[in-house]
């Protein structure tokens, strides 16, 4: 990565300070936090330790803060006892127990709320069902279902028993549910007959159908009658949520786990094909997820959350799942689309519930934009305080929008950065303390040690000079390992610096005032509406069909997704011409089929070759310029087949 392909080209002057009147009452305030940053710069195990102590209730409480012995297989608390489901519902239900942890919203009908106790007592029953089924400590379980409660519930009941969750986002198709389900090895699968998205039915029961049609390693399937339409039910595998729970005690002793014992797993894209099953831990990612919640979106008890991100994600994991719960928040939960029936839901949604902190991605707000200030300013929005984004840089103008048409000009905005490895948010404003700019993500949270460098790993010190963005110590939610394969694990975030510090995988800049600006990724990883796509993933979908014999997959800015998927596809045999648009149709639909919809080429361009360097290697950096209709800086002396340029920069065939 060269130094001047980093160099920073954003120059945003504009500053937000806290309001006076959110600053009086945020916790933590300026004081609070420079204590707590000046307690984890003197002592980082230490601060951490005391985090620990304080937040989480352990049934067994540790003697070992962190263990680096096996770095950078960093453990932390190890020697400590405790439960998530427990942290995050039993120890509510005295003081909290009557008031809402969930506020349901379907797509269609009346909403429904879920007290602490009817929560407690679902994922008690959901969990003795699990029992039932000879699942246990240790077990996984994939969950493919849609963004309703017994979603949280089925999540919870398999933290209760120690039994390992893998969420899948129901998006997917049967062919990723199926590949996720055979690496992380499940034996039980709970989906839903289906959800609803826009108006229409999504097929789960079919997809999970489909990916269970040739032998995996479930045994049984727990799906809950969402919609109602008929599915096909396999007699001795597929058995019903509601006749299941049914028959369940309304309380279910918990397992007592240690503090590394994995939560979960959760797949993401990497830069080869095969997605990453990113392996957390029980006590250090709750602690992350929990301190995240209060520090970042400053959730007191009478505050209603609503984070829109579905829990497929890593955000519907720490953000709605786990931190709020913890922190004894009211979270909404919203099952449809954001435009349905028009593009006022989310708005109408904020007005009905009065949702005083909303959480969402650059995209959304993009999409939502478009439609006009119009449509927000027919709701009463008085009721938000706090706004939150999340997933990819967010532009200065979409910020602007989001302060002022959304947040009334009072709201703080948190633009927080982090990964689906890093467990909780990283570097973030604290809404109370840090004057905001547009597009910034500001300055890491306390006992993150972020920093960015240089090729050499050496810190970058002048202002505004791109580099890696990185952590130089370990933090407690930091992800554990790659289910499976360790030697990716070192590979992918260790290796680049020889273990000295995590590699997030993304390029970074520091303006003048320390303040983090986000640049993209430097590894093959697309950003599709605040989802990470790999482009080999999406290349390996492509090439598996009969047709196609090569593909190249890059990223294009895009006004609303922020980047958007550009395939240059080689064809067995002679090149397509003419007509091609069904073509073109039928290989979107083919990845739409293999990997799921929000993977498919938004553009495809047919080529005799791929332009290639004498060694062999797809000359990406070009292939992205043509994609972006940009001119030919770089040096194409290299390139085996130079007259292939010319042809790619053809006219886009769709
Ligand atoms: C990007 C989502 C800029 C980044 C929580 C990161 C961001 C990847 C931001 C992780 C932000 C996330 N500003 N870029 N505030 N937040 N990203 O694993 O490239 O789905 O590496 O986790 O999203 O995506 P993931």
């Amino acid at each position: 990565m060269s130094q001047n392909n980093l160099e920073s080209s954003l120059h945003e002057a504009r500053l937000f300070a806290p309001p006076p009147g959110f600053a009086a009452q945020a916790v933590p305030n300026s004081a609070q936090l420079a204590a707590l940053h000046a307690a984890a710069a003197a002592d980082h195990v230490g601060f951490w330790a005391d985090q620990a102590r304080v937040a989480l209730h352990w049934q067994r409480p540790f003697t070992q803060t962190l263990d680096d012995s096996a770095a950078p297989n960093y453990r932390w608390f190890a020697d400590g006892l405790l439960n998530v489901s427990v942290n995050c519902l039993d120890v509510h239900l005295a003081a909290h127990g009557e008031r809402p942890a969930i506020v349901f919203e379907p797509e269609s009908g009346e909403p429904r709320a879920l007290s602490y106790r009817q929560l407690h007592t679902q994922v008690c029953r959901a969990a003795n069902a699990l029992r039932s089924l000879g699942i246990g400590r240790g077990d996984r379980v994939v969950i493919y279902m849609p963004l309703v409660p017994e979603a949280i519930i089925a999540m919870h009941a398999c933290a209760r028993i120690g039994a390992i969750h893998s969420v899948v986002f129901g998006g997917f198709s049967a062919l990723s549910l199926r590949d996720r389900i055979i690496d992380a090895g499940a034996r039980l699968l709970i989906t839903a007959d289906g959800g609803h998205r826009g108006g229409h039915i999504v097929e789960l029961k079919a997809a999970a159908d489909k990916a269970l049609a040739e032998h995996t390693p479930i045994e049984q399937v727990i799906v809950l009658r969402q919609t109602g339409h008929d599915v096909p039910m396999q007699a001795g595998r597929d058995l019903w949520w509601h006749e299941l729970l049914a028959a369940q005690p309304d309380s279910c002793p918990p397992e007592w786990v240690d503090a590394e014992h994995p939560l979960f797993l959760l797949y993401t894209s990497g830069s080869t094909g095969k997605p990453k099953g990113i392996q957390h831990s029980s006590a250090g990612y709750l602690l992350g997820a929990k301190l995240s919640t209060q520090w970042v979106f400053d959730l007191k008890p009478a505050d209603v959350f609503w984070c829109t991100a579905d829990v497929g994600w890593i955000t519907g994991h720490s953000y709605v799942a786990y931190g709020p719960l913890a922190n004894a928040g009211t979270i909404v939960l919203y099952e449809g689309g954001p435009t349905y029936p028009d593009a006022g839901r989310f708005w109408r949604i904020i007005e009905r519930h009065r949702v005083s902190i909303f959480y969402t991605a650059p995209t959304a707000i993009r999409a939502l934009m478009k439609f006009g200030d119009d449509v927000p300013k027919q709701y009463d929005l008085s009721s938000l305080r706090l706004l939150g984004s999340v997933g990819e840089p967010i532009n200065p103008e979409a910020w602007m929008w989001y302060r002022s048409v959304i947040g009334g000009d009072r709201c703080p905005i948190v633009d927080t950065w982090w990964q689906t490895e890093t467990g909780a948010i990283l570097i973030s404003p604290v809404p109370g303390v840090t004057a905001t700019k547009p597009g910034s993500c500001t300055q890491p949270l306390p006992g993150i040690a972020a920093d960015i460098v240089d090729d050499d790993g050496n810190a970058v010190t002048r202002a505004d000079a791109g580099g890696y963005l990185v952590v130089r110590k370990p933090w407690p939610s930091m992800l554990r390992t790659i289910w499976n394969d360790n030697e990716r694990y070192l590979e992918t975030y260790w290796a680049r610096f020889q273990n000295r510090y995590y590699v997030a995988g993304d390029s970074a800049h520091r303006d003048a005032d320390g303040y983090y600006w986000i640049m993209g990724r430097i590894d093959d990883v697309l950003n599709v509406a605040g989802h990470r796509l790999g482009t080999m993933e999406i290349e390996s979908a492509l090439v598996a069909h009969p047709r196609v014999a090569e593909a190249a997959v890059v990223g294009k800015p895009h006004e609303i997704k922020g980047e958007a998927v550009f395939a240059y596809v080689v064809c067995l045999g002679e090149r397509p011409e003419g007509d091609v648009q069904a073509f073109i149709d039928e290989l979107r639909h083919w990845v739409g089929e293999q990997l799921g919809a929000i993977a498919k080429p938004d553009e495809i361009r047919f080529a005799d070759n791929l332009p290639k360097t004498r060694s062999g290697k797809i000359m990406r950096r070009l292939l992205r310029t043509i994609a972006r209709g940009e001119d030919i800086t770089q040096d194409i002396s290299t390139l085996e087949n130079p007259a292939i340029v010319e042809q790619l920069r053809g006219k886009s065939s769709s």
